[in-house]
């Protein structure tokens, strides 16, 4: 399987002599990371030493819950949702909840401690044949703890106890936690977060790929673009390229990534973007912001602050170049539109203002993804971002895999409860 993300640095304003005196910087980065003696590195080969074992058990899983369910609800907060949530919006679009599909729909909670979203979602679940995966590797989180109540104790109402726990499906670590004791005394059908392998770097593990394999696509597939990501030297020097040009723009006073897309099923992939960057690299004082921003929408909100508001950001544009379908817009649009193909339109939107900002002296980094979205290109595309993001925080002098500030502010809230 060739690389199918090109990076375009042409805009970046990035001065050549400056990459190349980066170039120690980037050679340590990477022994860090290939070393095999880092904690939280376990994602790194995980594309090739992934448990075949587990991949099976993932598929009849998923086999069964499309027999028992036409809802899946996936629980879970932060790594233990954005990456299938990301992965999913890309394969199924931006409707996928209305349309009829044949494998199970995916409904999302634990994610918010809204009641008014969990009665919401509980009514719309009445109308389906529903099953859980709930998700979480300490075991311990508020939101998706509160959340496993209240759906569980619905599936136990509606189905009885024991109908209810065949229907209930557990991603959590192999030992440690309530949902491991849990899961084991009522007998859920259980995986394991690998111990070696953090939140954030875990959609490639039965975090992501149950519910998606639930979904109806093929787990293997996700771990064979991973794999061709992995052993692709060239995409892979991309990524440290990528980790070099953003510690450079960060040490000239970029502070901000804004992350943005002009295909709406791309926001989840910038929402798990947010995530991966902030909580990898947003520590000891250190650390670029993300953001994301969803195009051409957002240029009627934010278009003004970007052309002429502080430049204390760059942008990370991810470029579809081959998008699903087309349209001809009708003749009543009048011109200049009449006639053009959307995806022209939106092409011209993109060139114009990636046009614009440039002779603003915005630097632009532009990621072109080659081919409409499959499982094996988000495998890529997750492996790319992962390992950029990894380097990338390891040039900056931080710790990607762990997250003190997001511990801190969990045993705050508890104390107040
Ligand atoms: O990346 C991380 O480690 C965090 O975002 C966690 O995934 C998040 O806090 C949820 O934790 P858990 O899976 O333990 O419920």
């Amino acid at each position: 399987m060739k690389n199918l993300i090109e990076m375009d640095l042409s805009c970046s304003g990035l001065d050549p002599a400056a990459v190349d005196s980066m170039g120690d910087t980037a050679t340590r980065a990477a022994a860090r990371l290939y070393s095999g003696q880092e904690a939280y590195t376990g994602w790194v080969d995980l594309p090739e030493t992934y448990d075949r074992k587990e991949m099976l058990r993932i598929r009849l899983a998923a086999k069964k819950i499309a027999q028992q369910c036409t809802a899946l609800v996936v629980i879970g907060i932060g790594g233990s949702y954005l990456g299938a949530r990301a992965a999913y919006e890309l394969l199924t679009g931006s409707f996928a909840d209305q349309l009829p599909r044949r494998a199970p729909k995916l409904f999302f909670a634990g994610h918010n401690i809204s009641a008014t979203y969990h009665k919401e979602l509980m009514e719309v679940l009445e109308h389906q044949e529903v099953c859980l995966c709930v998700i979480s590797k300490s075991g311990t989180t508020a939101e998706p703890s509160i959340a496993f109540a209240l759906l569980k104790d619905a599936l136990i109402r509606r189905y009885g106890r024991e109908e209810a726990a065949r229907r209930i499906y557990a991603v959590t670590d192999a030992s440690k936690g309530v949902l491991r004791q849990e899961a084991d005394a009522e007998g859920y059908e259980s995986f394991i977060v690998p111990d070696d392998i953090g939140g954030r770097y875990s959609v490639l593990t039965p975090v992501g790929l149950l519910p998606l394999a639930a979904a109806g696509f093929d787990p293997e597939e996700f771990l064979q673009g991973a794999q061709a990501a992995r052993q692709d030297q060239t995409l892979m020097d991309r990524a440290a390229g990528y980790a070099v040009g953003r510690n450079l723009l960060y040490k000239e006073g970029k502070l901000i990534e804004v992350f943005e897309s002009y295909e709406p099923r791309f926001a989840f992939f910038s929402e798990w973007l947010k995530q991966l960057f902030g909580e990898s690299e947003g520590k000891d004082e250190k650390g670029i912001f993300p953001a994301s921003l969803n195009f051409s929408s957002d240029l009627h909100s934010m278009g003004q602050f970007l052309q002429e508001g502080t430049p204390c950001f760059f942008e990370t544009i991810l470029e579809e170049c081959n998008p699903l379908t087309d349209l001809q817009v009708p003749e009543s649009a009048g011109p200049p539109l009449a006639g053009k193909s959307v995806n022209d339109v939106n092409r011209a939107a993109l060139e114009g203002v990636a046009a614009a900002h440039q002779k603003a002296g915005i630097p632009l980094f532009r990621f072109r993804i080659k081919t409409n979205t499959s499982p094996q290109i988000v495998g890529q595309m997750v492996y790319f971002f992962e390992t950029a993001c990894a380097l990338s925080a390891y040039m900056m002098g931080v710790e990607p895999f762990d997250q003190p500030g997001v511990e801190a502010y969990k045993r705050e809230m508890r104390e107040r409860l």
